[in-house]
């Protein structure tokens, strides 16, 4: 057990994150009344934080998944983007969310999104949990956002450092001394 779980140093509470997952699916259930929506999850991240949503999105809906990295395993977006899993739903003429949990550079949300626009859908809209507008380069703006984070990095409700702690209950960062120490 590494110091940074027995730590826990809490940056959004699991009750704050809560609390927004339900005003934003609330939103969503409003302003899609009567359609059809198909919520594509990018995993691994926005596993936690999608389950939240959809929970509170009162209409018809869909569950796809799309693995697109852009990471590797350190602290510094390569800027690449590298496609694993690719959604099985027929996405023509559909309305499609995607499901984020953080927007850090925009450059995986950027790539997903002209991905998607070559099958048709009737329209695209972001839903993140965490924006990180500091360290955008890509120019991409998520529609429904939980919260803004400084540049820190951040760990925990599904996001990892080298696949670690995305079962933290609430989200938290390291510092460079943590990193050390790991
Ligand atoms: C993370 C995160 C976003 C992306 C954000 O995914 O989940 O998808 O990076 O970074 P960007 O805005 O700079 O592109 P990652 O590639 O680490 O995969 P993971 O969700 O499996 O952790």
């Amino acid at each position: 057990m590494s110091k940074v779980n027995t730590v826990g140093r809490i940056l959004i509470s699991e009750e704050e994150i809560l609390r927004r997952a339900r005003e934003i699916g609330q939103q969503i259930t409003k302003d899609y009344k009567g359609e059809e929506v198909v919520v594509l999850g990018t995993l691994k991240g926005s596993l936690l934080w999608m389950s939240d949503v959809v929970k509170n999105i009162n209409l018809d809906v869909k569950l796809d998944f799309i693995q697109a990295s852009s990471y590797g395993s350190s602290t510094i977006s390569s800027g690449v983007v590298k496609v694993g899993y690719e959604p099985s739903e027929n996405m023509y003429n559909r309305n499609v969310i995607i499901m984020e949990d953080i927007v850090d550079t925009g450059n995986t949300l950027s790539y997903i999104v002209k991905k998607l626009e070559e099958r048709n859908p009737k329209s695209v809209k972001i839903c993140t949990m965490l924006d990180k507008p500091s360290r955008r380069v890509s120019d991409i703006k998520a529609d429904y956002i939980g919260f803004e984070v400084e540049n820190l990095f951040i760990v925990g409700y599904g996001l990892d450092y080298d696949q670690r702690f995305r079962n933290l209950p609430y989200v938290s960062y390291l510092t460079e001394e943590d990193v050390e120490a790991l």
